[in-house]
């Protein structure tokens, strides 16, 4: 049995293409541009974080790559329209939307403040619809797609993850949705996540980490690039009779009693 965690880019699945990644400053959605990019997109980054979105883009062109990083914070209607106005005046198109951008509240919900709650479901689920929103007129009258990230949190619930769980949860619904909608112009598809090394496990101590490694079949976190390598499927043309899945990147987490 081979265990080669290096993952081959197969073919430029994405020349010509312009795909917009939020999140991608850092972890997964950092992961996805990169890897659409090495498949010939012209990737636009939508991070909150300037130097985290910029850094991740002027490494991609430093590589000899298209890419630009937008500051925008995804719950933000007038950062939408700004992002769209500026993609429409250098691409003049979108291709790919991943939607990757997260925030977390952790507590028990009789404790949760009320605009937290609001926080995390705006900047998970209320994104995706102004994303679809503000990105609509710029999407090909075929062969668009759209790859939301979810979680293992839509599925299973855990202490403290109220707003994570119900905006995750609401995604996957959101997925289905859309892609009822508006095929078969534009495929809608999810990945869920388990465990991926990324930093938002920096502060979670060493007996956490293995133990939630433990939870899942493989044994071990997942890495943002073999999340990547699922989303560029999801949003290339080889899966193009796939639209409304949720694909499980969990290594086996969701399956186990
Ligand atoms: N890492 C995991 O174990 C894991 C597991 C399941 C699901 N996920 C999902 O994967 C996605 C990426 O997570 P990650 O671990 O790579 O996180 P990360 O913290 O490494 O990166 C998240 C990025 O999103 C950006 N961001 C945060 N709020 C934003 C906003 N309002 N507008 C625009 N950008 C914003 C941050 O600046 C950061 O660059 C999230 O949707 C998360 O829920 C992660």
């Amino acid at each position: 049995m081979t265990d080669d965690r290096t993952i081959q880019a197969p073919a430029r699945r994405f020349t010509g293409k312009v795909a917009v990644v939020t999140g991608g400053g850092s972890g997964i959605g950092a992961a996805c541009a990169r890897r659409l990019a090495a498949e010939g997109a012209a990737v636009v980054i939508a991070d909150i974080a300037a130097e985290a979105g910029e850094q991740v883009a002027e490494a991609l062109r430093a590589d000899g790559h298209q890419a630009a990083h937008i500051p925008c914070d995804v719950a933000l209607a007038a950062d939408w329209q700004r992002l769209a106005d500026t993609v429409r005046a250098t691409h003049g198109r979108v291709d790919v939307v991943v939607s990757n951008a997260y925030a977390m509240a952790i507590a028990p919900t009789h404790e949760l403040a009320e605009p937290d709650w609001h926080r995390v479901l705006d900047v998970i689920l209320k994104a995706a619809y102004l994303a679809v929103r503000h990105l609509h007129g710029l999407l090909p009258a075929a062969g668009g797609s759209l790859v939301a990230v979810s979680s293992v949190h839509a599925l299973r619930g855990r202490a403290g993850f109220a707003p994570y769980a119900a905006a995750k949860g609401g995604l996957e619904a959101l997925v289905r949705q859309l892609a009822v909608e508006y095929g078969p112009a534009l495929r809608v598809n999810a990945v869920t996540p388990g465990p991926i090394a990324t930093p938002q496990w920096r502060f979670t101590s060493e007996p956490d980490l293995r133990a939630e490694a433990e939870r899942t079949v493989l044994g071990r976190f997942g890495t943002p690039e073999e999340v990547a390598a699922a989303v560029a499927f999801l949003a290339s043309g080889e899966a193009a009779f796939i639209t409304g899945a949720t694909l499980p990147i969990d290594g086996g987490m969701t399956i186990r009693l």
